[in-house]
């Protein structure tokens, strides 16, 4: 049996538990759901606030200038580029993740005009596929969608397949896909790929380079502690860059935008897939969660959110035997950095055990979801959590009727 004493040890020796005090936390609460949504830096705090007080507050309009806001979206591009494996240049930081899928799959679709199939997963997430069955609908051609079990992918992949997007660590399961094995399948056939990085950037290693992905977006709110809403991230290769265009143009994506020339005319590189003014406040955020990333590798980020979902996955299976069952995979190279336990009362179990200071969150049909994030939990906050767990099962509070309502938010 693993005890409270052991999980102290962990901590003492932990690489990684001077980062802790990079964030905001509340005292006594327990936060497993930095996968949906991360605290707050210390750091995010004081760059906001300087945006506020002094860049816009003084500066004013002289700050796109003076404190470099225009090439914020670039700027911070290159500080997430190593997260994923890029080189300088590759990243650009702007909209929110749909917006950005629906850039590159609009970018794809334009390098293969003689194909006419889009493939995704049918577990994927639900914006990814509305937004590809969106932009496939107004592509000027005739182009099919297939919502597949991504484990029949070899089947479908012919020369009509133009792209394929998946998600590449599963928002349900936590399952993470092999990025490269993927990838080198799609490209045998002659098609493209879109990787969805939501919750794979600072969760997972990622070598872009090295899997020869195309293109890649994700979203910053989740490990990256962006917070609430933060701007999303696109990654295009750089060898593709002059062969595509931003299919949503605009006058911050144009090569001269204070020409106000009717013409568009692409700046270069990834500035091209910028459209419109950047959101400074929420970019000063983002560059304010970065820089605890700037102190860390993620070799260790990795070693540790292994180390934190076995340790909950052996707590639970010894604390709650039979209670629950753990969908998300046991192999540590398919797993990403949370566990996700199926139970017909998950619902009332996550709303009950927030009441009991741990934050963890639903998806539906009936999947308990728990993110494992490195900077700032420690191994006996997990063991904390599962103790709170089994009182939860044990007293049954989770069957009380105020945690049958469901919120707007799960
Ligand atoms: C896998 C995945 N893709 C896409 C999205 C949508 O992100 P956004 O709201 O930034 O467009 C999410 C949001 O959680 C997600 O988890």
């Amino acid at each position: 049996m693993i005890t409270r004493h052991d999980c102290e040890a962990l901590d003492a020796s932990d690489a990684l538990a001077q980062m802790r005090s990079e964030f905001s936390l509340n005292e006594g609460e327990i936060y497993l759901d930095g996968n949906s949504l991360g605290p707050v830096t210390k750091s995010t705090v004081t760059r906001v606030n300087d945006v506020l007080n002094s860049q816009w507050a003084v500066g004013l309009v002289r700050s796109w200038n003076s404190a470099g806001w225009m090439d914020m979206p670039l700027r911070l591009g290159d500080r997430v580029a190593p997260l994923i494996g890029a080189g300088p240049g590759e990243v650009l930081v702007a909209d929110t993740l749909t917006f950005g899928i629906a850039k590159l799959l609009g970018a794809a679709l334009e390098l293969r005009p003689d194909r006419n199939v889009v493939i995704t997963d049918r577990a994927n997430f639900h914006s990814d596929i509305y937004i590809i069955e969106a932009v496939c609908a107004r592509a000027g051609r005739p182009i099919t969608v297939k919502c597949i079990d991504r484990n029949t992918l070899d089947d479908e992949l012919d020369e009509n397949v133009a792209v394929v997007e998946l998600t590449q660590v599963d928002f349900r399961t936590g399952e993470q896909l092999d990025m490269k094995a993927i990838t080198e399948k799609v490209h045998a056939a002659g098609a493209l790929t879109i990787w969805d990085f939501a919750h794979s950037t600072g969760a997972v290693p990622l070598d872009v380079h090295d899997a020869n992905v195309d293109f890649a977006a994700g979203c910053s709110y989740k490990y990256l502690n962006a917070g609430p809403g933060g701007p999303a991230f696109i990654y295009i290769r750089k060898d593709l860059q002059e062969l595509v265009s931003n299919p949503i143009p605009g006058w911050l994506g144009h090569a001269r935008p204070f020409d106000f020339e009717l013409t568009y005319e692409a700046a270069a590189g990834m500035r091209a897939f910028v459209t419109s003014s950047p959101s400074i406040i929420a970019l000063a955020a983002f560059e304010g969660a970065l820089d605890a990333w700037d102190k860390v590798s993620m070799t260790d980020v990795r070693s540790k959110s292994l180390a934190l979902t076995d340790l909950f996955i052996t707590l639970v299976e010894e604390r709650l035997p039979g209670v629950f069952e753990v969908v998300t995979p046991r192999e540590h190279d398919k797993r990403g950095s949370q566990v996700a336990l199926r139970h017909t009362e998950a619902y009332g179990i996550v709303q009950a055990l927030i009441d009991a200071g741990v934050i963890g969150d639903f998806r539906d049909p009936d999947i308990a979801r728990f993110g494992f994030t490195p900077l700032y939990l420690r191994f006996v906050d997990v063991y904390d959590a599962v103790e709170r767990l089994g009182s939860v099962m044990e007293s049954g509070s989770f069957r009380d009727p105020r945690y049958a309502v469901r919120n707007a938010v799960t």
